[in-house]
């Protein structure tokens, strides 16, 4: 696999063309940003780890019947992906209140979500990926009906799986963002899963060990997403 030149460069991940016209590379950098990218920093090794993380949880979705655009591990912070036409909207899945929500609603922090709750956000940091519905969706044809069902059920059976996952490291997974995109007419998740775009609590002691660390300057950033990653049993 040749690794040709930079397609773009995301705000943590930089995404180059191969010589397979299906399959991508995705870099994992150090740069971390919050607030649609009006924070940035670089956090050493954040790219290994996000990308080694990324790649035990695509792997285990994979294993549990969800179709992902992960392929290989190639480097310390890169991975091979099939090229998807990515649908510019965020499916986030809440368990527990925390983030957005509790400013835009004005509830507590910590609220148990019952059912779990389901938001779409529009991809586009200009105007701070605004909340959508399905109809913006498919009003504005950036997906089609059968393609926001299949989203949303690909979303809440990744929560069904990765619930299970994290609990059983004594962590609760708060919530999360994914992102997906079409290959051969299906729906692909896309992007990476990892601890820059999802809430994980200690269950005990309900300790944040996700970007929040970094959004609310709560120190020790990376440090949480290794020891996240060693309760998973992902070897860094
Ligand atoms: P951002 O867009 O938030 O700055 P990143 O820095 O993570 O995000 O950049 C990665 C970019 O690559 C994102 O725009 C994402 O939608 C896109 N992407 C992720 N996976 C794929 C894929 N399999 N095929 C095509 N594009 C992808
Ligand atoms: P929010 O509380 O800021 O709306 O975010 C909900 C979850 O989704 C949280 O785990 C962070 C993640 N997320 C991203 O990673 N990127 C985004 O652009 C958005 C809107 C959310
Ligand atoms: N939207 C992501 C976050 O809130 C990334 C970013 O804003 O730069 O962390």
């Amino acid at each position: 696999m040749q690794k040709l030149e930079e397609l773009f460069t995301g705000k943590a991940k930089s995404v180059f063309k191969t010589d397979d016209a299906d399959k991508l590379i995705l870099e994992f950098r150090d740069d971390t940003s919050a607030f649609d990218g009006e924070k940035i920093v670089q956090l050493e090794r954040k790219g290994m780890v996000n990308n080694k993380f990324n790649a035990f949880i695509m792997q285990k979705l994979q294993a549990a019947g969800i179709p992902t655009h992960f392929e290989s591990l190639l480097s310390d912070t890169e991975s091979l992906v099939k090229k998807l036409d990515m649908i510019p909207v965020e499916c986030v899945v809440r368990n527990i209140s925390a983030g957005s929500i509790v400013k835009r609603l004005g509830v507590e922090e910590g609220l148990d979500l019952n059912p779990p709750t389901f938001e779409f956000f529009l991809k586009n940091d200009a105007l701070h990926d605004p909340m959508i519905n399905d109809y913006h969706i498919r009003s504005f044809g950036w997906a089609t009906e059968e393609e926001v069902a299949a989203m949303k059920k690909l979303t809440f059976q990744v929560n069904d799986i990765l619930t299970k996952l994290f609990d059983a490291a004594e962590l609760l997974l708060v919530d999360y963002k994914l992102e997906f995109g079409r290959f051969n007419g299906e729906i692909f998740l896309g992007d990476e899963f990892s601890p820059d775009g999802c809430r994980l609590w200690d269950k005990e002691t309900r300790e944040k060990m996700d970007k929040d660390r970094f959004r609310q300057d709560l120190g020790n950033v990376i440090e949480s997403y290794e020891a996240v990653a060693r309760r998973l049993g992902v070897e860094l």
